[in-house]
């Protein structure tokens, strides 16, 4: 199983179908004017070689990569992101950009590159080992390097610098998660004037008294007050970050109107619920018919006929996989009369292999699995079925769809947008979504079965009554999660942050609107 940024299958993919003349300038995805200046770490687009030694192109299939893709390709504009494809500086021109998508160019892709070093200490470093464990309230995994953090400083210096190149006065600089703290000052620095810069925190923001235990808390806040606007998934992590910025000197956070004022300027902080592209993922699961099924089903050893539950994650220690499998065991414990009667497919993806919390999480999954299906495999049944190869866009969906359940038990996560993919692919509105109260889709969909995935007795009743629940109940859950998951898709998230962004922020005020 390799590791490619189109593994991440934790959020979605994009839509081919959202087909309009990109026109710089014009358009747009939000209402507004603006060309559109993403700023991401992971790329849309990875150039490598095939087995003959002929350059090919991996397209994005997983992650907020390819969710905004479509919207760029739309758009036009420009994207900045790391190049660690093996053939990405062999397609680049002379200013480190190539137009994408290859076989029909509509936006400029600008690489950055990084050394050896800086991937060690940025990447994985800051990124991953302080970062994201921080903002997952996993204080205990936080390590603390010095050469982590001037290697996050002078690369988000880099990454700055080439998206403030590519901006003109008409510019959103739109930068997209944790691995930019620090660029949005690079950016204002050299930013043209009329331009505005955007970001986009995809992850939890914890409290004040968890955020501050990392030596260089305040200049992380700080260097997020650089942009204009400021986006979270909801309410709560808004709040937590309006917490960090008033614990600053020389800030005024006003939480009603959800701004900071600093430095003369007037930054905006919202909650801005991330979607998934609901209308392709259910035309896709419903062309993914029983005979496709059957067909995949057969493939690994699935028997069709019996229930499915499905789980489909990074291979991430907060995505709650050992506690999941643990569940099911203790489900099948208490229920034998459902040995043989349901299979779990757990769908994963290596992460951050080079990190050895990763490495030992894959190993673990690997273990429990063995272990549930040693203890209660038969000849003609295997509970657990652990599918590692990629699956393409029709594969996912219609697993997806078929699958009777979905088991989606973060232990912490910004969002889930596996949660939102399964509903919009329950076409025949007859499975059930189980989801951990501490994803942040937990705040919108109400019609989920609640678990806590640290309950391990809570978890295996809460799937005992969803394989119980009466076919009136089911339809009528799915259907109230499928309507909310397509009203509040992504084309609805980008348009409510890049209307956002092209507010005034004292009209904002004057209106009252709650960014
Ligand atoms: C999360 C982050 C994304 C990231 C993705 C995959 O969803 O919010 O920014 O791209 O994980 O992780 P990776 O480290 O492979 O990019």
């Amino acid at each position: 199983m390799s590791e490619t940024p189109a593994e991440a299958v934790d959020d979605f993919r994009p839509s081919a179908e959202n087909e309009m003349e990109p026109t710089r300038g014009t358009r747009r995805a939000g209402g507004t004017e603006r060309d559109l200046v993403v700023v991401s770490n992971r790329e849309p687009y990875q150039h490598g070689y095939d087995a003959d030694g002929g350059v090919v192109v991996d397209e994005p299939v997983g992650g907020l990569t390819a969710g905004l893709d479509p919207v760029v390709q739309r758009t036009g504009g420009d994207w900045v992101a790391w190049g660690d494809g093996e053939a990405d500086a062999v397609v680049t021109d002379e200013d480190d950009c190539v137009a994408v998508p290859p076989d029909d160019e509509r936006y400029t892709l600008r690489r950055v590159w990084l050394t050896d070093d800086e991937v060690t200490d940025y990447y994985y470093g800051y990124s991953n080992r302080v970062l994201w464990p921080l903002c997952h309230d996993l204080v205990g995994r936080v390590e603390v390097e010095p050469r982590y953090w001037e290697t996050y400083e002078s690369v988000n210096e880099s990454f700055g610098e080439a998206a403030a190149e590519r901006a003109t006065e008409d510019s959103t600089v739109w930068i997209q998660d944790y691995h930019f703290c620090l660029a949005p000052k690079t950016i204002r620095e050299s930013l043209p004037e009329g331009a505005n810069t955007v970001q986009f925190w995809h992850i939890p923001w914890p409290s004040w008294e968890t955020f501050r235990v990392v030596p260089h808390a305040g200049e992380l806040v700080e260097g997020l007050l650089a942009n204009d606007l400021l986006g979270f998934h909801v309410e709560r992590y808004r709040d937590n970050f309006l917490d960090c910025a008033a614990a600053l000197d020389g800030t005024r956070v006003d939480r009603e109107a959800g701004v900071v004022h600093v430095d003369g300027r007037t930054v905006r902080v919202g909650a801005f619920p991330m979607g998934v592209d609901a209308e392709r993922i259910a035309s896709t699961a419903a062309n993914f018919d029983q005979h496709a099924w059957a067909h995949l089903a057969g493939t690994y050893g699935i028997d069709p006929n019996v229930a499915v539950a499905v789980g489909v994650d990074r291979l991430d220690y907060t995505k709650g996989i050992p506690e999941r499998i643990g569940a099911l065991e203790r489900f099948w414990e208490d229920h034998p009369e459902w040995r043989g009667e349901l299979t779990f497919v757990q769908k994963s993806s290596h992460s951050r292999s080079r990190i050895p919390a990763y490495e030992r999480i894959a190993e673990e999954v690997t273990a429990a699995v063995d272990r549930v299906n040693d203890r209660f495999g038969t000849a003609t049944w295997q509970p657990i079925v652990h599918v590692d190869d990629h699956l393409d866009q029709r594969e996912l969906y219609g697993l997806y769809r078929h699958s009777d359940l979905a088991l989606v038990s973060p232990l912490k996560d910004g969002m889930n947008l596996v949660a939102k993919e399964y509903a919009a692919a329950q076409v025949d509105d007859d499975g059930v979504l189980l989801l951990s109260e501490f994803a942040g889709a937990h705040e919108e969909l109400d019609e989920a079965v609640q678990i806590n995935p640290h309950s391990r007795d809570g978890f295996a009743t809460a799937i005992h009554r969803a394989l119980s629940m009466s076919t009136v109940e089911r339809r009528r859950r799915m259907r109230s999660l499928r309507e909310r998951v397509r009203d509040n898709d992504l084309d609805a998230w980008v348009t409510d942050v890049l209307d956002a962004a092209s507010r005034d922020p004292e009209a904002l005020r004057a209106g009252g609107r709650d960014v």
